[in-house]
């Protein structure tokens, strides 16, 4: 059942009109779909059957050019449905029944909160009726939606509603046509009882399109935000990328229940609700922000993903890939671009690395796979990203720019491939990308092992890089990658020098990007007069591991010198990576780097950096990051570590957190500034800091906070604090407290349920489980088993590995419950036990039981029997 990238064959048939007739009930909906088809002249494959793809239908009727053919001319095999016998153009009208109200996959047309609504990436469409389900087939839909007009005032679908009115029985229709061929992973349905938000957007060519937001009547004073992004990101893809919007109306839709953030649907996207909804009251700022970049995200697909789509699902990261850089730019413009680099390197670093080592490793361009529902994953959105990023950073912006403009030229209303993509690029620039490709089809993370020395006599400096592309499953003796290293070299008094790469040179930049193609380089720095600090791989500029023997004089210096803030930042982690590592199965008398703790007075008294820089460079590395570096990772002893660290800090630092805190904390109005988000964050962490210690007069700031706060990002912020806090009787009175009133805001009580879970001090297993019993918990939305159980098993690591098996033994119980209703949000779980391997002997033992419990449950889905399966194989 492995489905391979090398086997791809055009399709065999093309449909050129899909009508799609829906009835909608509450016992069920009738679907009656009448196709257009024609045999694909490309196609080798003449005489084959029609094959249309099916899951979980109820087939009615089969028709042939308005003929109903006899269940003898047909062959309803489930997930097939075969006409073996039909012309060269023909007519196909077929009807099937299906339950929304019974779906619990969340894949296809299901019922969220009363309200029907589709889900049709990656292979959802074929839940709805029988079809040809992939990319690479597009067609043009007409949709026409029958509903009761009390309970489902609202239909909706892509395209513009071309006729409505009323029928029999208190029933309305409306029919809604799309002029854009798609693949049917693009439709969308919405019926229910909606509000509708309005506003407008006149393009770059002077068209004004109709922007519209549909949400629970509960939810209508959350729009603004998500509006007013969509309507910076739309200018932004004018001006950056020269892309306009090509429909007369874009509506949004907030559904509670949904697999994940959103869906780019042609016209109508669709949106997980806490991806979309926010208010000053129940969004903190990160929600704020996740709202702007996943709102331009899905408005981007519009050119890169649905104008050009994807030929098959081995091109994902085609769309994501591009899409995720397209999103990041626009936020990086939008705010502080040090930051945004920090937090995408930050989640790459951390998880997609580790996937990158793990047994679900796979290129960026998979060459196989089982359930494509398992492959949206951080490797073809953020790695896929990286790659994009790095041709931008070869080619430089402008030919970039024009890259892309002749890859959508080129390709408008196509199904293309990845190498399409940087075919475009090479046409565009000249440049030869033959090597780059290996980025799309090896995985792994590179590994650059850097050397120096100086020659004092000569002057000359000279690093030596050797780099390797590890192993993966099913993957050995790579070749070496195209590489962008971006460098500076600093001199004592923290200057930049001038990189003089030819002893004849003169005005050398001081920054530059060398390419690493071979497995070793050798490069030389003249004109110098004493050792220089290096500066490396600045901005992040490619997605591998750097090692470098940095000795933590040198950290200092960059962490307060380096002109570049992404690696100013990356010093100070190293560095406490460095002080965390050292501790690591040490006792508690060994002592912690005195320099630490100046550096870190240094950052918190620093009033002329970005503030915003500071609050990131406070955070010490997460626990899930030093798990990552390290082998046979013993869990209790890190967190034992880092603890140590943070109090050592917050104790040595006392009154500078306390005088941060107050400087941060001054009154006024609420703003969504990036100034006044850094002085928020800033002062969330001194306080968080400060009642880990204990501090007496911080729990006062915090209750005062916590009760008084105008906005959730100080609200949750002191509510955060005091739940790791010791002061137990606050903690909970501030849950309980929380919970009365915010009871009636799902996306309010899932940040509580995480807060919790994610807690070493709340979310033991006896906790969790009584989370798991909570009026507000519901095991059929996915958000309230993400913030439950993901929460647990992705952040609390001390509970999650606690040395008796039981978080384990938990997961795996959730997953195979999960596993019957929702298989996606179950295998998605199990990646926490799939990085068995990474952890010391006690610990992956029982980890790889559990999986093996797994593995044994009946009627495994095919979702959780790929990563299981992949996960036990060495
Ligand atoms: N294309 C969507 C996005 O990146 C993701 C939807 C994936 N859905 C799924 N069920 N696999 O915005
Ligand atoms: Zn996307």
């Amino acid at each position: 059942q492995t489905i391979y990238l090398s086997e791809y064959k055009v399709p065999a048939y093309l449909v050129e009109q899909i009508e799609l007739r829906f009835e909608l009930f509450e016992d069920g909906a009738r679907v009656h779909s009448t196709l257009t088809v024609r045999r694909n002249p490309e196609s080798q494959e003449t005489g084959k059957p029609l094959e249309l793809d099916g899951d979980s239908l109820k087939l009615e009727s089969v028709a042939l050019n308005g003929e109903t053919l006899e269940s003898t001319a047909y062959e309803d095999r489930g997930d097939k449905l075969v006409v073996p016998d039909v012309p060269e153009q023909f007519q196909l009208a077929v009807v099937t029944w299906i339950e929304p109200q019974n779906n619990t996959r969340l894949e296809g047309l299901y019922k969220s909160s009363g309200m029907f609504c589709t889900q049709c990436e990656a292979e959802g469409f074929r839940c709805i009726t029988y079809y040809p389900d992939r990319p690479d087939v597009m067609a043009r839909f007409r949709t026409r939606i029958e509903a009761d007009k009390s309970a489902y005032p609202v239909l909706l679908s892509n395209g513009n509603p071309v006729e409505q009115g009323d029928l029999d029985n208190g029933r309305h229709f409306v029919t809604w046509e799309d002029p854009f061929p798609k693949p049917s992973y693009l439709f969308a349905l919405v019926a229910g009882d909606l509000v509708e938000k309005r506003d407008s957007f006149t393009t770059c060519s002077g068209r004004d399109i109709d922007l519209r937001m549909y949400v629970e009547p509960r939810n209508s004073e959350k729009c603004d935000f998500a509006m007013d992004s969509l309507k910076r990101a739309m200018r932004w893809d004018e001006e950056v990328y020269g892309r306009e919007y090509d429909l007369d109306i874009f509506m949004i839709v907030a559904v509670d229940d949904f697999n994940m953030g959103a869906m780019e649907n042609k016209g109508l996207n669709i949106f997980n609700s806490s991806c979309v909804l926010a208010s000053q009251e129940t969004a903190t700022d990160a929600i704020f922000q996740r709202i702007e970049a996943i709102v331009a995200h899905e408005y981007f697909h519009n050119w890169s993903g649905n104008r050009v789509t994807c030929r098959d699902w081995f091109q994902l990261s085609l769309k994501e890939g591009f899409t995720v850089f397209r999103d990041a730019q626009f936020s990086a413009d939008e705010g502080s671009p040090t930051v945004k680099r920090i937090e995408d390197a930050t989640l790459l670093r951390t998880a997609q690395f580790a996937e990158d080592a793990g047994p679900m490793a796979h290129p960026v361009r998979p060459a196989s796979y089982i359930e494509i529902g398992n492959f949206y994953t951080l490797t073809i959105y953020e790695k896929g990203e990286e790659v994009v990023r790095m041709i931008h950073n070869l080619l430089g912006s402008e030919m970039f720019r024009k890259g892309s403009d002749l890859y959508f030229e080129r390709h408008d209303g196509q199904a293309v491939t990845t190498d399409d993509f940087v075919k475009a690029m090479e046409d565009a620039s000249g440049r030869d990308l033959t090597q780059f490709r290996l980025w799309y089809e090896q995985a792994g993370t590179p590994v650059l092992n850097v050397e120096d020395d100086f020659d004092a006599e000569q002057g000359v400096y000279r690093l030596t890089i050797r780099q390797t592309v590890p192993d993966t499953p099913g993957q050995t003796n790579k070749k070496p990658q195209h590489i962008p290293f971006a460098l500076g070299l600093l001199d004592s008094n923290g200057d930049a020098l001038p990189l003089n790469m030819d002893a004849a040179e003169t005005d050398a930049p001081t920054e530059r990007v060398l390419e690493i193609t071979g497995a070793e380089h050798r490069f030389e720095f003249y004109g110098l007069d004493e050792k220089p600090v290096p500066s490396l791989l600045r901005d992040f500029s490619a997605p591998v591991r750097v090692h470098y023997p940095w000795a933590r004089e040198q950290l200092l210096f960059l962490m307060s010198h380096d002109p570049d803030g992404f690696n100013r930042w990356d010093a100070g982690q190293r560095l406490a990576i460095d002080v965390i590592q050292s501790l690591i199965g040490h006792d508690d008398e060994t002592e912690i780097e005195p320099r630490l703790v100046e550096s870190y007075r240094g950052l918190l008294n620093n009033d002329s950096l970005d503030q915003a820089l500071v609050a990131k460079m406070l955070q010490l590395p997460s626990e899930n990051y030093l798990v990552e570096l390290s082998e046979q990772a013993d869990v209790p002893s890190i967190h034992h570590a880092r603890e140590r660290v943070l109090l050592h800090l917050a104790n040595a630092l006392r009154d500078d957190l306390l005088a941060c805190y107050q400087r941060n904390n001054q009154a006024g109005e609420y703003e969504l500034t990036s100034d006044a988000i850094a002085r928020r964050s800033l002062k969330n962490i001194a306080l968080g800091w400060l009642l880990h210690i204990g501090d007496e007069e911080a729990l006062a700031l915090a209750t005062e906070q916590f009760q008084n706060a105008d906005n959730m990002t100080d609200r949750l912020g002191a509510l955060r604090a005091l739940v790791n806090s010791g002061f137990d009787q606050e903690r909970t009175e501030a849950l309980d407290a929380f919970y009365e009133q915010f009871q009636h805001d799902p996306q309010v009580v899932e940040m509580w349920f995480s807060v919790q879970s994610a807690s070493h001090k709340t979310g033991q297993l006896p906790h969790i489980r009584h989370l798991l019993g909570h009026e507000a918990f519901d095991w059929k939305n996915p958000n309230k088993v993400r913030s439950v159980v993901g929460a647990f098993a992705g952040q609390n690591l001390p509970a999650f590995h606690n040395p008796d098996g039981s978080g384990y033994e938990f997961l795996a119980e959730v997953i195979c419950r999960l596993d019957d209703s929702n298989p996606q949000i179950a295998a998605r779980l199990v990646t926490p036990l799939s990085r068995w391997k990474k952890f010391a002997p006690t610990y992956s033992e029982q980890m790889k039981k559990a999986l093996e419990s797994i593995r044994d449950k009946e009627a495994l889905s095919k979702d959780v029997y790929e990563v299981v399966h992949k996960s036990l194989a060495d």
